[in-house]
């Protein structure tokens, strides 16, 4: 342990360097122009785990972006960990509003920008470097190690869904360790043990055949784009309640205990509010922002467009309006169940003035896994060994659908360890990523796979 530990100490300048070089290949998987750079990064990443000692390699192609695949099961009788993440990043739009280039990666006050930082290369790349550095000092690691890096992930994981399936022999594990989430606060170990699911709509309202005048047409014929706010005005109630029929329903409340520990994590409504320049917080009624974001469902306006939003003012009393409308779950709602019943109430309150057409995007189940698993408990114990403090427990309000196929056909826990920070802009410009985090991560998952041996 110590040699491997003075080898991070060591090697610290050179891993940064290394996390460059991947931040620097734009692999957006949203992108038919990027599909080029999708197996640059795949070859990238088999290049890395190769370099960390992880012999067995292979980039397996799919419908849409390859599959990075890599393994090392040379530690007979000891547990296996399969290590999941995903190389793919969302697009870096609005390019104005970054202050270096997305994929030029910068360092600055000990942060290091560029897409994908955070989500996902920064922290995927702490575990093959932690493998490096237990290779490269002990030639061995204390557990069986898998990896899964996959490319599709910001676009719903439709690939790996099925390979999952078809490849469960050779995913085989006794845990899933995963770092795609955040931390509760700068410097404080953390362990995710839920995520919210996802119901993604897109409501498109037809008004008139064409475009019309909207003074020789506006008052007689229904503006669409009227039509359209009324309808999302009434998916919320006056306490915030989600107002379709049956939404609530498949609810589990929380328990005492979890209720406690929410609590005690002491969450400051009055800087989350200043930290995100607005006056005021919002919500459902009855629950602390907390539970509004780790335990209870949401629906939000993603997007709606329609019209004139050109320079300047055209008179028009446009055809055609569109919002995309996406539903955070939580156990036990089902994305299918809930897809229906939205479907079914918003053609209900339209009016028969415009036509409504309804679309399910991609989805995911929510997921929400017990403390008392031993590969959790390993987790939470290497986490608070790197950073040197208590490990606390918390949900989150992202998604990562994938994690409930790990669970379902692999049958196996799966530890969050997540390293973000929930200020760090992923899916935003300036994305960044705690080079601190990075290091420490390194340290945590060493330890992960120690503790994780002993447990078994
Ligand atoms: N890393 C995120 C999940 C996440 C979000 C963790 C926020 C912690 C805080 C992941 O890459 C992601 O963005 N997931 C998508 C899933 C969607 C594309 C199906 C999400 O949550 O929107
Ligand atoms: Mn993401």
């Amino acid at each position: 342990m110590e040699t491997t530990l003075k080898f991070i100490e060591e090697n610290k300048e050179r891993f940064l360097e290394e996390l460059k070089d991947y931040l620097r290949i734009p692999s957006i998987s949203a992108k038919e122009e990027n599909k080029k750079d999708m197996l640059k990064c795949a070859q990238f990443v088999v290049s890395k785990l190769k370099d960390a000692g992880i012999k067995k390699t292979k980039i397996y192609k799919t419908k849409l972006h390859p599959i990075v695949y890599g393994e090392w099961l040379g530690a007979k009788g000891a547990p296996t960990v399969l290590i999941y993440g995903h190389y793919d990043v969302q697009p870096p739009e609005p390019l104005g509003l970054w202050k270096t280039p997305p994929f030029e990666p910068d360092i600055r006050d000990g942060k290091i920008y560029a897409r994908g930082a955070n989500d996902n290369k920064g922290q995927n790349f702490v575990h093959i470097k932690s493998i490096e550095s237990q290779m490269k000092t002990l030639g061995k690691l204390p557990v069986n190690v898998k990896f899964i890096i996959e490319g599709e992930e910001e676009v719903g994981s439709e690939s790996l869904t099925e390979f999952i399936k078809e490849h469960k022999a050779m995913l085989k594990c006794d845990a899933v360790l995963i770092s795609d989430t955040s931390l509760y606060a700068e410097g404080v170990p953390t362990i995710n043990y839920g995520l919210r699911g996802l119901t993604y709509m897109e409501v498109e309202v037809q008004g008139p055949n064409r475009d019309l005048h909207s003074g020789s047409f506006g008052g007689a014929i229904a503006n669409p784009i009227n039509e359209l706010a009324k309808m999302i005005a009434k998916l919320h109630d006056k306490n915030g309640k989600v107002t379709i029929p049956n939404f609530y329903k498949d609810v589990v409340k929380i328990s005492k205990k979890e209720k406690e520990n929410i609590k005690a994590l002491k969450f400051s409504d009055k800087k989350f509010a200043k930290e995100y320049g607005v006056r005021e917080l919002q919500g459902e009624k009855g629950y602390s922002t907390l539970e509004r974001l780790w335990v209870r469902p949401t629906l939000d306006c993603n997007g709606i467009y329609g019209g004139y939003t050109g320079e300047g003012a055209k008179t028009v009393l446009p055809a055609k309006a569109t919002a995309k409308i996406s539903m955070r779950l939580v156990p036990n709602q089902d994305p299918q169940k809930i897809a229906k019943e939205f479907t079914k109430y918003v053609k209900a309150i339209a009016p028969k003035s415009v036509k409504v057409n309804v679309k399910q995007m991609h989805g995911g189940h929510p997921i929400a896994f017990s403390l008392d698993d031993k590969a959790i408990q390993a987790g939470a114990n290497a986490v608070g060994k790197a950073f040197d403090k208590k490990t606390v427990f918390t949900r989150e309000g992202g998604s990562i659908p994938i994690v409930v196929d790990f669970k379902n056909v692999l049958k196996a826990p799966v530890v969050l360890m997540g390293l973000g920070l929930d200020t760090d802009d992923i899916h935003s410009p300036n994305e960044h990523f705690n080079v601190d985090s990075f290091f420490k991560g390194i340290y945590s998952s060493v330890y992960f796979m120690t503790e994780f041996a002993k447990a078994k």
